[in-house]
């Protein structure tokens, strides 16, 4: 079997060098015992940070002597780029990763791809689910903190600002420019008196740069996409003599002329991290060809603000990165917001075990899902001196003074399924989570797609605890869906605390008002749901056929309910986060810089398939 493996590897890269098929095509490996075959397909090699992004994938490669990377440039143009992923399944390797050149031209061979085999798509996102992986930045929160630092910057004078962007109509500098206008806009002594292009280079943007020079007699800031163009403005100012404009740029890479050490030399004043994910889609890339448990489905990555305060600081963290401390003794503290449903129980199992298996000592707290047990729940996990503090919000809001008592003694902390507002994410190493919104909008998807054909369909929503992420988003989502329907009206709308009795008995109360109009349930968990079910029974209706349910979580007793014909969709919310939160402790206490948000992967499971959906169900 393995022969067969190493002939094939040997004949792709055969081919590829004897074929010449591919001039854009060169390969990576450290050594002939060759196991996986990763292919790499990137959009371009023209912009910089592209460069880096391959360069940080070889890097990250080399570490291993069981895989072969093999790389294809598209040259900015998506036939080619199609063909090159075709060339290379053809060609049999083992995992693909795509950094696309176009998210909609891509997509169908992204997912033909997935069909086969894994797939990681790095920055720019395709449409749908079908891959294994997404990793990218967040980019119109790159935007909002460059925005709010250059109005720190311009203080109370306020002043004019030139931006200068990477090439029109990519989505991604679309994100990062509305979040950097959304911040800008707020100041009536800030103007954004001129926008350029210069395609992410830096000579194009010194040349842009002049032309605004003699046109503008003030020029206060310049906000440029990349370091690399912001750079190339700075050379334009100073080769006119030019002195007190403010550059400020994007990416904050080290080595000559990253944006690090531009910062370090006052040419910027300041940079924002962007990071490629290359490095990171190895990692992944590893873990999933080697069937470890809690692969994620989305990595949004973080972004640092740098400037002349803190960049020696960063470097020095950065270098840190390569010692490891993984092998001391880790201590968790997690407090757990209570055990409210089923969810809440698996969610519970799931980080118990994977703490065992991860040799993490944990001291887990229950809170009865009351805020004030979790904050006293965190505060003796400081006193404790854990290594690391992670724990469920049972609201968004209220945790600022404990989480600033946790920084202040230097325990990083994480979230793990809820998230909290407002988000200081300087408060929290990172998210891993289900992404909320979107199962609010796949429970309406699956609703307005059922072929009810009534002139009005008139739903109750029972709603999660007051205040929770999920409540809020999951509302959030169903809402912003179903008001392109109009015939879809929710007619009433109550909090049943994601408990069972709750859901009972705000169903009954909805019943007793609105009796057989009502035609639809839905429910923001399964537990409220079931308990639904029964008040419906009690009022003597059939439900799953006189009012439809649709709830979230994807639970063995949702699934039970389905198979009795009670249920009629279940919206799945992975509870199984305990290997992934156990991964992000070791990742962050042996250096490594956690992303952002981590969201895990999800489906949608309807009453029609439940049975066969069962069979492979773990919770
Ligand atoms: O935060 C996740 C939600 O909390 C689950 O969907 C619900 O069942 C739980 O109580």
């Amino acid at each position: 079997m393995l022969k067969a493996k190493r002939s094939m590897i040997f004949l792709l890269i055969m081919m590829i060098m004897l074929t010449g098929c591919n001039p854009q095509s060169s390969q990576v490996s450290n050594s002939d015992q060759v196991k996986f075959v990763i292919g790499v397909s990137q959009a371009n090699l023209l912009e910089p940070w592209r460069v880096i992004m391959n360069e940080e994938i070889k890097e990250e490669a080399l570490k291993h002597t069981d895989i072969r990377i093999v790389f294809t440039d598209a040259v900015q143009n998506s036939e080619k780029q199609i063909r090159d992923v075709g060339e290379l399944l053809e060609q049999g390797i083992d995992l693909l990763i795509i950094s696309p050149n176009d998210s909609a031209e891509l997509t169908p061979i992204v997912a033909k791809a997935y069909k086969k085999i894994p797939v990681i798509v790095l920055d720019r996102a395709v449409e749908g689910y079908a891959y294994t992986l997404y990793i990218g930045p967040d980019n119109k929160s790159i935007g909002k903190e460059a925005g709010q630092y250059i109005a720190e910057l311009l203080g109370n004078a306020g002043g004019n600002v030139v931006e200068i962007q990477g090439p029109a109509g990519l989505p991604s500098l679309r994100e990062r420019s509305a979040g950097f206008r959304e911040v800008i806009g707020q100041y009536d002594n800030i103007r954004i008196v001129d926008t350029v292009v210069a395609d992410w280079q830096r000579d194009k943007a010194e040349d842009e740069m002049e032309k605004l020079l003699q046109q503008y007699q003030k020029i206060d800031v310049v906000f440029a996409h990349s370091d690399y163009m912001a750079l190339g403005a700075y050379k334009a100012a100073k080769k006119n003599g030019i002195n007190g404009i403010k550059f400020v740029g994007v990416d904050g890479f080290a080595g000559t002329n990253g944006g690090l050490q531009l910062v370090e030399k006052g040419i910027l004043q300041g940079t924002f991290t962007c990071l490629t994910g290359g490095r990171e889609a190895i990692q992944y890339a590893l873990d999933i060809l080697k069937h470890e448990k809690g692969i994620p489905k989305k990595i949004i990555s973080r972004s640092n603000k740098i400037t002349l305060y803190n960049v020696m600081e960063y470097t020095k963290a950065a270098n840190e990165l390569k010692k490891d401390n993984s092998k001391k003794k880790v201590v968790l503290g997690f407090s757990q917001l209570g055990a409210e449903s089923d969810w809440r129980k698996a969610n519970s199992q799931s980080i118990k075990s994977a703490a065992i298996d991860a040799g993490i000592e944990l001291i887990f707290l229950e809170a009865d899902q009351k805020q004030e047990m979790q904050i006293k729940a965190i505060r003796s996990f400081i006193a404790q001196g854990v290594d690391v503090i992670a724990f469920s919000p049972v609201v968004e809001s209220g945790w600022d003074e404990v989480l600033e008592e946790a920084k202040m003694a230097g325990i990083p902390v994480l979230l793990s399924d809820r998230a909290i507002k407002p988000d200081d994410n300087s408060l929290y190493a990172t998210f891993i989570g289900s992404d909320f919104l979107e199962e609010g909008r796949r429970a309406a998807r699956w609703l307005v797609g059922n072929g009810m054909t009534m002139p009005s369909v008139n739903i109750v929503q029972l709603e999660g605890t007051v205040g929770s992420a999920p409540a809020s988003d999951r509302k959030k989502g169903f809402a912003e869906i179903i008001v392109n329907y109009p015939e879809f009206q929710v007619i009433y709308s109550a909090s049943g605390d994601f408990t069972e009795a709750g859901g009972q008995e705000i169903m009954k109360s909805a019943l007793a008002i609105y009796g057989n109009q009502i035609h639809v349930v839905y429910a923001h968990n399964d537990d409220m749901a079931l308990g639904a079910i029964k008040a419906i029974e009690e009022y003597g209706l059939k439900p799953g056929k006189d009012i439809l349910i649709v709830s979230v979580d994807a639970t063995a007793a949702a699934f039970k309910g389905m198979m009795a014909g009670k249920l009629n969709c279940t919206v799945e919310c992975n509870p199984l986060l305990g290997p992934q939160l156990m991964q992000a402790v070791k990742g962050l206490l042996s250096g490594r810089q956690l992303p952002m948000r981590i969201i895990t992967s999800e489906g949608v499971f309807p009453a029609e398939t439940a049975r066969q959906d069962y069979l492979n169900r773990r919770y």
